[in-house]
């Protein structure tokens, strides 16, 4: 989890240092690394302890899926949980299901005629989306669309009050490119891993993640009907509202 805190900074640091004394450098960031895992235990303990079904999601996902680590955990979904709440959405899209841990918290401020809709690629998820969805009480209110956001996005003629991007980092443009003109006036645009392990900022990093992350931020900054803040948080969450 503090690779999430702390997304892997101290990995830049030593990239960035490498003609000094790498020993002491190395040594530097592992106590860094430390600290920060202890903080990380600081601040969990002192934000809302998870409902039982969440903590439940949580241990049915590294039971059985590959790649538990994509879950956004207790921080980011506390955020999305209260970021909900105050927002009031109807409409809330979500872009990256997983096993719907980050669907639960962003379901906090949905008022009983509300939507959400989310998509996800893998259809496997099915099983757990239905019987978690049910458990936590929203699954008349949750519409899981099985694909590619890119191909269904398209189809949905709502207007949205509260989007979270949370899935291929390649797509953060075309998926912001097919939301941004669906949002509401006072939409909320959330989107997770905006720092991309620090490497925004690697000259030399141009992997198709890197670029996509980079020109999805360049996209929100240069939107001038959104007021936005990315915050240099755990792997960087870019908080966006439509004017
Ligand atoms: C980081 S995980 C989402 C984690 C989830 N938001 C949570 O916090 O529990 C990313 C998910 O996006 C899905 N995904 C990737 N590309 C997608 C696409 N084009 N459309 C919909 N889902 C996609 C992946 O299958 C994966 O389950």
């Amino acid at each position: 989890m503090v690779d999430r805190f702390a997304p892997n900074f101290f990995l830049l640091l030593i990239k960035r240092n490498k003609k000094e004394v790498p020993g002491k450098l190395f040594i530097f960031a592992k106590k860094m690394q430390l600290a920060l895992r202890e903080l990380w235990a600081y601040a969990e303990a002192h934000s809302t302890e998870e409902q039982q079904v969440l903590k439940d999601l949580i241990r049915e996902t590294h039971l059985t899926r590959m790649m538990p680590q994509m879950l956004c955990g207790r921080i980011i979904g506390n955020l999305l949980g209260l970021l909900s709440t105050l927002q009031r959405p109807r409409v809330i899209v979500e872009i990256g299901t997983f096993t719907g841990y980050s669907t639960i918290q962003l379901a906090k401020g949905l008022g009983a005629d509300g939507e959400l809709h989310t998509y996800e690629l893998n259809e496997e998820m099915d099983d757990i989306h239905q019987q978690f969805f049910e458990r936590a009480g929203i699954a008349d209110r949750v519409k899981v669309y099985y694909g590619s956001a890119l191909d269904l996005l398209g189809d949905l003629h709502v207007g949205v009050d509260l989007v979270f991007i949370d899935a291929d980092k390649r797509q953060y443009p075309d998926y912001y490119k097919l939301i941004a003109p669906k949002l509401n006036e006072g939409a909320l645009l959330i989107a997770d891993n905006v720092l991309w392990d620090g490497k925004v900022i690697e000259e030399e990093a141009n992997d198709p993640e890197t670029l996509g992350v980079r020109r999805f931020n360049e996209l929100v900054a240069q939107d001038e009907a959104m007021e936005k803040v990315l915050l240099p948080m755990m792997d960087g969450i870019m908080l966006a509202r439509k004017c």
